[in-house]
């Protein structure tokens, strides 16, 4: 064989084990290097190629000697693939390394539950407890017990979904006032969370289904202050110490006097209602068995998805209701 052959072989040799110390572990870096010595036009071919220029009688020994260096190199070269491929080569063909890996994302809190948990949250922590009630009612506790009048608007079919006669999806959540003074002695300190429904005109403020809280509080001496300074502790905790509010004069049959409470909303410029409160009217006392002249209250009524639209800039109601998630994704 000739020297020139051999050096050559061993050069070869010599770049294949440097290539191994740095074996890559990209898979198509891999792919690569496996090519550059193993392929069509790889330095083994090329090695093989150069027995055609030598002498006859020199090609058995460097034929060899090249066989000799493609298993070694071949056996190396595997051991060093395995390591890095775990995969059977069928599958591993298919695979796009390049791809980035699967984000696993997290759900988010639905903004009206979020709410719902920040109101829950203040209120318990002055001393509310929570009270839950039928979301389906008779007519009884949606509307005659808290002194709806026998022909009030508001049990007009437009506002109301019957289930059947005398019985309705309730419009409020004032129907579990009923219902806790039926079941319990006073005093009572108890908010209600819950979905309502009304059969409106669906638009950007209102909805067939919305969410409130009420609030009921019976004891001896409460007064329309005791109303007023828990709402505005309330208001302020949710909407920061700089909200502007008002008391607006307004009318339920089951509180008097009663009131509604508008937030300034800086962004639309104008006042948004969020909650409608009074003092329990004596007449509702009077249907459930408590004395009017021992037991005082204040009831109050607020509209979850409103506080929400005032906190996150929502202009359209109907987006809760939706499950977009590129809506929902933002919180
Ligand atoms: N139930 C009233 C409404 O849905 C709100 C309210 C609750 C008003 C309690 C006064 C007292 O509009």
């Amino acid at each position: 064989m000739t020297n020139s052959l051999k050096e050559t072989i061993e050069a070869v040799r010599k770049s294949f084990l440097a290539a191994l110390d740095s074996f890559p572990s990209d898979p198509h870096e891999i792919d690569a290097l496996k090519s550059s010595y193993f392929g069509r036009k790889g330095e083994l071919a090329t090695l093989y190629a150069q027995m055609s220029s030598i002498a006859p009688e020199d090609r058995p020994n460097a034929g060899k000697a090249i066989n000799t260096l493609k298993e070694e190199c071949s056996r190396l070269f595997e051991e060093q693939e395995k390591k890095y491929i775990t995969l059977d080569s069928s599958q591993a063909d298919q695979l796009d390394y390049t791809l980035p890996g699967e984000v696993q994302r997290l759900g988010s809190r639905h903004p009206i539950s979020k709410t719902l948990q920040e109101v829950k949250d203040i209120f318990t922590s002055v001393g509310f407890h929570i009270a839950y009630g039928p979301e389906i009612d008779d007519d009884y506790h949606n509307f005659t017990a808290l002194n709806f009048p026998e022909h009030h608007p508001a049990r007009d079919m437009q506002d109301t979904f019957f289930v059947e006669k005398d019985v309705v999806l309730r419009t409020h959540t004032s129907n579990v006032q009923i219902h806790l003074m039926e079941n319990s002695e006073p005093p009572l300190r108890y908010i209600v969370p819950g979905r309502v429904y009304r059969n409106e005109a669906i638009s950007f403020k209102s909805y067939c289904l919305f969410h409130q809280v009420e609030a009921l509080v019976v004891d001896k001496n409460i007064s329309f202050g005791d109303l007023k300074g828990t709402l505005e502790y309330f208001v302020k905790r949710v909407f920061g110490s700089s909200v502007t509010m008002r008391f607006r004069p307004s009318f339920f049959p089951f509180t008097e006097p009663s009131a509604e409470v508008d937030i300034w909303d800086e962004k639309k410029g104008q006042w948004l209602e969020i909650l409608g409160c009074g003092m329990v009217d004596p007449a509702v006392f009077e249907n459930v068995g408590y004395d009017p002249k021992v037991w005082h209250g204040y009831a109050f009524g607020l509209g979850i998805e409103r506080i929400a639209m005032l906190k996150y800039g929502i202009s359209d109601i109907r987006l809760f209701f939706q499950n977009d998630k590129r809506f929902l994704d933002q919180f």
